[in-house]
């Protein structure tokens, strides 16, 4: 009798992540040159001018190992966040520190707690680890309801992940919610408020998570990256902020090398070049003006957005419509995979591309109408 590998159910029942299509794959299949890719939340502006420069530099010393402990970025970023580098975990995107947090908290017949319609990382790395994912229904308005997440708070619960601003929603929780959320947590529960959205947030009530971890919160860890502010998605670099406690912990879960020196470099010269984020940040705040006042003329339902990029609401399939919007060279992100049927997400690009996307949904409902 053949016998195969011995395969693990709960990862064999993982439903992959489908990532936003890559631009040249769309000019190979459908042989289009100039195409605008609005579906993964990337800088649409490319990368920090400093940033590429740094990584040119650090392109000769490639043939050494990186530093395993970040050190000059290390002592950089504490430096910006006014925080003791002990704070401080680097990982390969903050997809990695999301994966060590499963791996160092989670045993199989655990169970993680998150909202429906939030970023599907979860569930995969939960299942991963052979942990039950149980997601909470949101509020009526799209937000993650925090006081439904208290009571489904089980002795078997481990992490609660909080993406705040939320993809794909663009929603987030306040101040006053997250305080009452953290006073009521029990001590042994995880919480990790996921922020890769954060420099994109102009609501004043937006919680300081930082104060937390800094005030002496053991259980709370806050990830931020720079994949999109900085304009480093490519690069793959991302942090976390906790106890000095659990960072210790999560060092001895991470692989030694884990971030590549081009990308130890570029972050360490983009957290210099002011003048690229401020850009970056006044380019989305003005981007989403631009999609709140042109949707409402077109009648289209959105919700407000926190983020760099903003879920809109078809009322048809969604998938015809980012499938017309692919054929004209345009990629968005359909959100079937969401449970949003209807729903594109459409990340907030150069203000020529937002003009472009708004013609072409208004050619593809005059035609569908016509
Ligand atoms: C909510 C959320 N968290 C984390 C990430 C991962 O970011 P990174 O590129 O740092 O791995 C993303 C990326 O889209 C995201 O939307």
């Amino acid at each position: 009798m053949t016998q195969g590998p011995p395969f693990k159910k709960h990862i064999q029942d993982i439903r992959p992540y489908e990532p936003g299509k890559p631009i040249k794959e769309l000019q190979r299949e459908y042989g289009i040159r100039n195409v605008i890719k609005l579906a993964s939340n990337e800088n649409p502006l490319g990368p920090s001018g400093k940033a590429v420069r740094a990584m040119r530099r650090a392109l000769r010393d490639v043939n050494l190992y990186p530093e395993g402990s970040c050190y000059y970025l290390l002592t950089r970023l504490a430096q910006e966040l006014a925080i003791d580098p002990g704070h401080l975990i680097f990982g390969n995107g903050s997809d990695e520190i999301i994966e060590l947090v499963g791996r160092g908290f989670l045993s199989e017949g655990d169970e993680v707690l998150s909202s429906e319609k939030t970023f599907l990382v979860y569930p995969i790395l939960t299942q991963v680890c052979g942990a039950r994912y149980r997601e909470v229904p949101m509020t009526k308005d799209r937000r993650y309801d925090l006081p439904a997440i208290l009571a489904a708070i089980t002795p078997r619960t481990k992490i609660i992940f909080i993406a705040n601003p939320n993809n794909p929603t663009g929603t987030y929780v306040t101040a006053a919610e997250v305080e009452d959320f953290l006073a009521k947590v029990p001590e042994n529960v995880v919480v990790c408020f996921d922020e890769a959205y954060v420099d994109f947030v102009d609501a004043n009530d937006f919680p300081k998570t930082l104060a937390a971890v800094t005030d002496g919160r053991k259980n709370v860890i806050v990830l931020r990256t720079f994949s999109k502010a900085y304009g480093l998605a490519g690069i793959r670099i991302g942090y976390g902020v906790a106890s000095r406690e659990m960072i210790t912990y999560l060092h001895k879960v991470r692989q030694p090398f884990n971030v590549n020196s081009l990308a130890q470099a570029a972050a360490t010269a983009a957290l210099d070049d002011t003048f690229f984020r401020w850009r970056t940040k006044w380019l989305v705040v003005r981007g989403r003006k631009f999609f709140y006042r042109k949707l409402a003329q077109m009648g289209l339902e959105y919700l407000p957005s926190q983020a760099n990029f903003i879920l809109v609401n078809m009322k048809t399939d969604g998938q015809e419509v980012y499938q017309y919007l692919l054929r004209q060279g345009m990629i968005v992100r359909p959100m079937g995979a969401y449970d949003l049927p209807e729903w594109l997400r459409i990340t907030i690009g150069r203000r020529s591309q937002n003009v472009q996307v708004i013609r072409l949904l208004k050619a593809y409902f005059s035609k569908k109408t016509a």
